[in-house]
């Protein structure tokens, strides 16, 4: 059996992540996002396969690979958090975890941010702690894959 693998999925806007909106975004990249989940789930055994897309359709595809694929997602869906029922819809049609993370804290910023069409189908949410949420997400990913894991056996 190969690696266990997560996927890192970051939707519309993100890959300009250290140059866009650096007071609230903050000024690193979405690399040394990757490199920030790659290290943490290292240290469990995990490998990470990430995806950016400013496409909906193209999130909705790899939601749905990762049923095959992975053994969780961790997902900054960025605007579409806001508007995405396929998004949602795709996330329900998959068995596999997925947790759902902001670098800023939406519930501080504008009204229509703190509407997620996602959060109710995810397995959890981490909001407001910089770019160390993602970081946080793939700890609480992975507890949460390797606690189930031991209720099954
Ligand atoms: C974001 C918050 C969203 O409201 C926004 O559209 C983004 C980034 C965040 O990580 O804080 O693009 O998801």
């Amino acid at each position: 059996m190969g690696k266990k693998r997560l996927f890192l999925i970051n939707g519309p806007n993100l890959n300009m992540l250290g140059k866009r909106e650096p007071d609230t975004y903050g000024k690193k990249s979405l690399d040394d996002v990757v490199t920030l989940v790659e290290q943490a789930a290292a240290d469990f055994g995990y490998e990470v396969t990430s995806f950016q897309s400013n496409h909906e359709g193209d999130l909705v595809d790899w939601i749905q690979r990762a049923e095959e694929e992975a053994e969780g997602i961790i997902i900054n869906p960025a605007a579409y958090t806001h508007t995405s029922i396929a998004l949602r819809d795709a996330i329900s049609a998959i068995s596999k975890p997925v947790v759902e993370i902001h670098i800023s804290n939406v519930h501080e910023r504008e009204s229509f941010r703190h509407i997620s069409m996602l959060a109710s189908v995810c397995s959890g949410q981490v909001v407001g702690f910089g770019i160390d949420g993602y970081r946080l997400a793939a700890l609480g990913m992975i507890q949460k894959i390797e606690s189930e894991g031991r209720n099954h056996s």
